[in-house]
């Protein structure tokens, strides 16, 4: 049996190993939402207990995946050449699921990070990986918008301070016109429960997540913030199967509530004046 790699993360970073857990084990449920070999191959090359950190997988990350690799495919299906960049990208293997042979993909992520993704997936001359902040405009440097321009942050705004997710988004529209952003959102009372220090499991407490906010509110905001946003479309998350599948889907119904639950958004920002 091959040697697996110990990993050395801690704050940040060490999320990406929950949310490999929970993309691996719906990878691996023969009735799972989520198609990945690659997420299985990484996921069993890793020498770290996932289990006590993150307790048993569960799938609102697939899910999240499943999600988004719809969205971004429909694009695809209109800029097939188009330039995609994931922010925060960690072990995600979103570039491979969706991989159609032409489109440009950048990978995001701190240094320490991406020495960890470099251990199980190398980057090609279409399949790129830059070490940097997502807060340091310099990944837009590297960015090919001829052929249009996604971007994708999944599981990443929620652990910045509100000011910076919005100076971002006004950087996007200022540099990228006629771009799509997609990302997932946590509501206040969540954001809330982490600052005070909310245990994953006994041996695990999440890092600190200060940008909440609620489905109703987000659309407002990001207009406010950035008028070059023109159209935002929010996703709930419905769970595959069991308990869950009935309790979200019944809660995704009832107004207080949904609006108090974690979403994904969809922005467009316009294409510059002519
Ligand atoms: C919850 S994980 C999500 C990883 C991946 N997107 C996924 O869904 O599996 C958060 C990721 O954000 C990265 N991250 C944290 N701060 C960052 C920053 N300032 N710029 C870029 N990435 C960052 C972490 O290293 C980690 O990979």
């Amino acid at each position: 049996m091959q040697t697996r790699y110990v990993p050395n993360l801690t704050g940040i970073p060490e999320t990406m190993l929950w949310t490999l857990h929970n993309r691996a084990g719906e990878a691996k449920r023969p009735d799972g939402i989520l198609e990945d070999p690659e997420v299985v191959r990484i996921y069993e090359a890793i020498d770290y207990d996932f289990r006590r950190s993150f307790g048993r997988a569960e799938p609102s990350h697939a899910i999240r995946a499943v999600e988004m690799d719809r969205i971004v495919r429909t694009w695809l299906a209109s800029h097939p050449e188009g330039f995609v960049v994931s922010l925060g990208e960690g072990l995600e293997t979103q570039a491979h699921r969706l991989d159609n042979g032409q489109l440009r993909w950048l990978s995001v992520d701190l240094p320490e990070a991406m020495t960890l993704r470099e251990r199980f997936l190398t980057p090609n001359a279409r399949l790129r990986h830059c070490p940097v902040s997502a807060l340091d405009r310099a990944w837009m440097g590297q960015v090919d918008a001829s052929q249009g321009v996604f971007i994708i942050a999944q599981g990443l705004f929620m652990y910045f301070e509100e000011d910076a997710v919005r100076q971002l988004l006004v950087d996007i529209a200022e540099r990228f016109p006629g771009a799509e952003l997609l990302f997932d959102t946590i509501p206040r009372w969540f954001s809330r429960r982490t600052l005070k220090g909310l245990h994953r499991t006994l041996a695990y407490r999440l890092p600190p997540m200060p940008w909440g906010i609620n489905r109703d509110e987000v659309e407002a905001t990001l207009k406010r913030w950035e008028p070059r946003i023109t159209r935002v479309t929010l996703h709930p998350y419905t769970f595959p199967r069991g308990i869950p599948r009935y309790s979200y889907n019944l809660i995704n119904h009832v107004p207080w509530l949904k609006e108090r639950m974690p979403s994904l958004v969809h922005a467009r920002f316009a294409r510059r004046e002519a």
